[in-house]
């Protein structure tokens, strides 16, 4: 797995390990946290790119499967950035692609995002919805996608490629959560208001075609998720085709309904100010799941939205004490 000491590939090496799995982790760690790969899986420290290393450790640790995590996830920094972002999303997994292609991996998996559909596309978004990303960050994913799927027809590497929704919250057990400082992500946020860290939450427009005018979102918790990638893996090694997987719950939740459900959590009103929209933020991103619950048997277990902010305050109370 790369991108084991990250947000979500922390939560995914658990769930892998809760379950019995052997897990070897590839990490730089240049936004992940050594401390947060759990004790049990196999952990290096490098780069994806290295193909000598990650040539080393899939003969080593007789890898048959890799799950891709790593990549830059900022849309902001993709924006100011984007040569950071095609380098280190698309050129490197590039080269992680080859490597894997040549040691005779099987399976893949890997991490894409509902940014990738067009704006004007039907919601909910069904997997086949046309896609016309925005920002750097979603091109890189789309980017790879293709480069997937081109692999695929060529050298027969299965994928499973997961796009996410907006993925919120922490470990149930407060094992891992979402460290990275610089997250801009709603919840994150207003985990971080709702514990004085940071002063206020902006609401990043009220002026969009949406219920009460504030962006709309399908929040997902991250342990539905990890467990999106166990189901996947069972399925690539049962022998599964190519798919494209929406993980989302297909309800939409907008940003003064997340400041009411965080208040209704806390007991105590969030400060927040109104603002401009945030450049490059679409309306509304809802996901259609029907595919995923269908070939994969998929069942969210944590979508409350309380559970979800209780889950994300925790963290945030744990980490950085
Ligand atoms: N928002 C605010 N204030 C904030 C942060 C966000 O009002 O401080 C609003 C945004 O405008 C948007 C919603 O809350 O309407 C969600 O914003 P996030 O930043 O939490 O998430 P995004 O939808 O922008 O993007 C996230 C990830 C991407 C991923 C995408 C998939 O950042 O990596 O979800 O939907 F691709």
């Amino acid at each position: 797995m790369t991108g084991g000491a990250g947000y979500i590939g922390s939560h995914t090496v658990y769930a892998l390990l809760d379950r019995g799995d052997r897990v070897v982790v590839l990490d730089n760690l240049s936004t992940g946290v050594r401390a947060q790969v759990g004790t049990g899986a196999a952990f290096f420290q490098g780069d994806v790119a290295d193909s000598a290393l990650v040539n080393k450790i899939i003969t080593d640790q007789q890898v048959d499967t890799v799950i891709h995590f790593a990549g830059s996830i900022v849309v902001p920094e993709s924006v100011a950035d984007p040569l950071a972002y095609y380098d280190n999303n698309v050129v490197k997994t590039r080269t992680l692609i080859q490597t894997v292609v040549e040691a005779g991996i099987k399976n893949f998996i890997f991490s894409s995002t509902a940014t990738v559909y067009a704006e004007d596309a039907p919601q909910p978004l069904h997997e086949e919805a046309p896609r016309a990303p925005i920002s750097p960050y979603a091109r890189s994913k789309l980017m790879t996608e293709w480069m997937l799927e081109d692999v695929s027809r060529a050298h027969g590497l299965r994928y499973a490629i997961l796009r996410y929704f907006n993925v919120a919250g922490a470990d149930p057990q407060g094992r891992t959560g979402q460290s990275n400082p610089n997250a801009t992500h709603l919840i994150k946020r207003a985990a971080m208001v709702a514990l004085g860290r940071l002063p206020q939450l902006d609401i990043f427009g009220t002026d969009y075609p949406t219920p009460d005018g504030t962006g709309v979102r399908d929040y997902i918790h991250v342990t539905d998720l990890a467990a999106a990638h166990l189901l996947a893996l069972d399925a690539l090694r049962g022998g599964a085709g190519s798919t494209t997987y929406n993980v989302g719950y297909g309800r939409g939740l907008s940003v003064r309904q997340v400041v009411d459900a965080v208040e209704k959590v806390t007991g105590k009103p969030l400060p927040a100010r109104v603002g401009p929209r945030r450049a490059g933020d679409p309306p509304t991103l809802i996901s259609d799941p029907g595919r995923i619950k269908a070939a994969l048997g998929w069942k969210p277990g944590h979508d409350g939205i309380d559970e979800i902010i209780s889950s994300a305050i925790a963290w945030e109370k744990r980490f950085n004490r």
